[in-house]
């Protein structure tokens, strides 16, 4: 019997990069999984990669941001599968830019794409996960741990995610639904993935020389054994809970660096 048989995970922005290879695992560990992205045409390619799994997998088109939208997709959810066992609030862009810079409309898309569709998408799937005592999964980012120059959006967003785990913890613990989230490391790109300049340009994301980076896999498995065995905070890779663990015992030595790094990148 494999590990996920019999279990539904939704996974928002799940079309391509992390979210699709978590679905990508969550299938071969024997789930079911409601993909979704906001365009349909990307559907067609992505169910036909999937084709060995046509009976357990479904995508539904939607914009998270969209309160109607996030709750047709919890209701296209039930009505293919009749139950939900997790939702992963995967879907959000990034941005980059001094806050300073930053139009409003890009504060805006990055707040909405990030956190008010998760907190849209958990307040329609509380219900149901309610009935199966299942999962809410937040993917932050270790640009949570401590706020980074020029990604005061980002930083913002991710760290916002932990005081929605905290407060669902309370909210939902009588109910047995177990709510976490990853500081998620460096992990490798789809090359199409794009991120938004403080104009509201997309634009390829910067190539992250020298750093350790996570296969999407590696990172889809970390993601998964913490729903499995229901962890609350998961820090991945020895840079991330360093800083983690630095952090919060001396956070001036982490502000420092950081800050020397943020002079570094703003001079080339
Ligand atoms: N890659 C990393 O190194 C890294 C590190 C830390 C954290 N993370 C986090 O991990 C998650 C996935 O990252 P990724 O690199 O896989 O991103 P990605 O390649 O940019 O994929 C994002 C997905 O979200 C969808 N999406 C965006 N806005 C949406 C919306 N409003 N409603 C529904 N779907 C939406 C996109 O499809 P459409 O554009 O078609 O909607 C796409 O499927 C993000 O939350 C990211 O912040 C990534």
């Amino acid at each position: 019997m494999s590990r996920f048989s019999g279990k539904v995970f939704v996974i928002t922005g799940s079309s391509q990069g992390l979210g699709r290879a978590i679905a990508s695992r969550v299938l071969s560990e024997g789930g079911s999984v409601v993909l979704n992205s906001r365009s349909q045409n990307k559907s067609e390619g992505l169910l036909e990669s999937f084709k060995q799994y046509s009976e357990r997998v479904i995508y539904v088109s939607a914009d998270v941001t969209k309160p109607e939208q996030a709750k047709m997709l919890i209701e296209r959810s039930i009505e293919r599968f009749g139950r939900i066992d997790a939702l992963i609030n995967n879907a959000g862009m990034s941005a980059f830019g001094n806050l300073e810079d930053t139009e409003p409309s890009v504060i805006k898309e990055i707040i909405d794409s990030n956190l008010t569709g998760s907190l849209y998408m958990s307040h329609y799937a509380i219900p149901h996960l309610k009935k199966s005592k299942g999962s809410i999964e937040f993917i932050s980012s270790l640009a949570a741990i401590h706020g980074l120059g020029s990604y005061s959006l980002y930083s913002s967003v991710k760290l916002a995610y932990i005081g929605a785990v905290q407060s669902l913890r309370k909210e939902l613990h009588d109910y047995n639904v177990h709510v976490g989230a990853i500081y998620l490391g460096f992990t490798k790109n789809d090359t199409v993935k794009r991120t938004l300049n403080a104009k509201g340009e997309l634009e390829p994301v910067p190539v992250r020389k020298g750093l350790p980076i996570s296969s999407q896999d590696e990172s889809a498995q970390v993601v998964l054994n913490q729903i499995y065995k229901r962890k609350t905070i998961v820090v991945q890779s020895l840079l991330g809970k360093a800083n983690f663990i630095v952090n919060r015992i001396f956070p001036r030595i982490i502000h420092v660096v950081l800050l020397n790094q943020y002079r570094k990148m703003m001079k080339s």
